[in-house]
């Protein structure tokens, strides 16, 4: 399990009875909710995806990112360790990193020019003794009391997390057995980042939280899925929820594809479609795995999304940016060993997904459809009772939302929102 501590629910919010099978729409727009989401759950026990460890690779590399809104930067020492710092500098508050990657000896405030070695320290103040004997600092002044704060920070797999609680399980506990296997399957050997980009979409962070673990909509939003056949839900897979529920795995066989007509009696219009994709190769793929596994999606509460689609390795990451906006990251690997074809075919399959990607570009939309539908209903809840209304992993379908059962329930349990109301 996962040792979290409940926050106790001292707003006005009941979570309906019925528990996690109704979402009332009022947490996609309440900027109350919002403000607490940053303090119980960014600022609280979870574990938060901040970079890959090939971004700071080098002493003096340093990398920015965010725990929800706050910003961070991650940071190289010359002992080899990663520091997680916030981004904040001890005097007035300025960004102290403004660019997204950089190398350097000392972090240095633009607005004063104080300067943090790469541990977060400070280690220098402008005129801190004065201009020709007048001014300066009180003779007090003790500079380790003023330092960039720092974040506890664990690594998995060159993935690098940080968290702002002490009480946080360790990270291998806070993911679980199933989900830590997982991700060594598919990062836990060395990688090479092959590129990035991001989008902004305009929706609450939680319905892309949401749309990850939403194996349902798979193939019924994206048509390339069920046209050119990579991923349906008549071939074999499944959902794999952590010990918390937080977390989950939802995976395809590609191989496995028993076209029963499922598709065609659903009226699922793109099962009848008979196209071909002009440039075939854009699917070619080799079996890098022997589990059969070609399509999977993971989810790592909060924010974090890793992706294996054929040969397509990549991570999600998406950062709130407002109650109704979120910006979306990917980043898209490789290994250190692939041959120049292999790594030709993952830069291709890169197509599939992305703000413009031949899958992933609904996502970019649906969400704000979501948003823009429920503005208004915040009194109405979402009914989430496909595949039953346990929260349990599912072996052999993933015509369920378990996994978006999942994520409610932890979400309510770190919110304090777990009592029964009105349902
Ligand atoms: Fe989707």
């Amino acid at each position: 399990m996962d040792g979290l501590t409940p926050a106790e629910n001292n707003t006005s919010f009941e979570w309906p009875a019925a528990g996690p099978t109704r979402v009332p729409f009022r947490l996609f727009s309440d900027p109350e909710i919002y403000r607490l989401e940053q303090e119980r759950i960014f600022r609280g026990q979870t574990w938060n995806y901040i970079c890959l460890e090939t971004e700071v690779s080098g002493l003096g590399d340093y990398r920015t990112s965010w725990i929800g809104e706050t910003p961070v930067i991650a940071t190289r020492d010359a002992d080899g360790d990663i520091h997680v710092l916030i981004n904040r500098c001890a005097h007035k508050g300025a960004l102290v990193c403004v660019k997204e990657h950089g190398n350097a000896k000392a972090l240095t405030c633009l607005y004063h020019a104080w300067s943090y070695n790469l541990k977060g320290e400070l280690q220098g103040v402008a005129f801190r003794n004065g201009v020709k004997g007048k001014g300066g600092m009180p003779d007090d002044f003790d500079p380790g009391k003023h330092r960039l704060e720092p974040l506890r920070v664990a690594t998995f797999c060159g993935l690098v997390f940080a968290t702002f609680s002490d009480e946080t399980p360790p990270l291998k506990d806070y993911f679980g057995n199933a989900m830590a296997t997982f991700i060594q399957r598919n990062f836990g050997r060395p990688l090479k980042l092959l590129g990035t980009h991001s989008q902004i979409i305009h929706n609450n962070w939680k319905l892309y939280a949401e749309n990850i673990r939403d194996s349902y909509h798979a193939t019924l939003l994206h048509t390339f899925y069920t046209t050119f056949k990579v991923n349906r839900l008549d071939m074999d897979g499944g959902i794999v929820l952590s010990d918390d529920k937080w977390h989950h795995i939802s995976y395809t066989k590609r191989a496995t594809l028993d076209e029963d007509r499922e598709y065609t009696k659903s009226n699922v219009h793109s099962a009848s479609f008979d196209n071909k994709l002009a440039g075939e190769q854009l699917l070619d793929a080799w079996e890098e795995f022997d589990d059969g596994i070609t399509h999977s999606i993971q989810s790592i509460f909060p924010t974090l999304c890793l992706q294996n689609t054929l040969n397509s390795l990549a991570i999600r990451f998406y950062v709130p940016r407002g109650v109704d906006k979120t910006e979306l990251l990917w980043f898209y690997l490789g290994c250190e060993d692939d041959d120049e074809a292999q790594t030709a075919m993952r830069i291709r399959q890169a197509n599939l997904t992305g703000a413009a990607g031949l899958v992933s570009l609904e996502d970019g939309c649906i969400n704000e459809f979501v948003q823009r539908g429920t503005t208004g209903s915040g009194h109405v809840n979402a009914f989430i009772e496909m595949g039953g209304r346990d929260v349990e992993s599912s072996e052999n379908s993933r015509a369920t939302e378990a996994s978006v059962r999942g994520f409610w329930d932890g979400y309510r349990r770190i919110m304090g929102f777990a009592e029964g109301g009105e349902a």
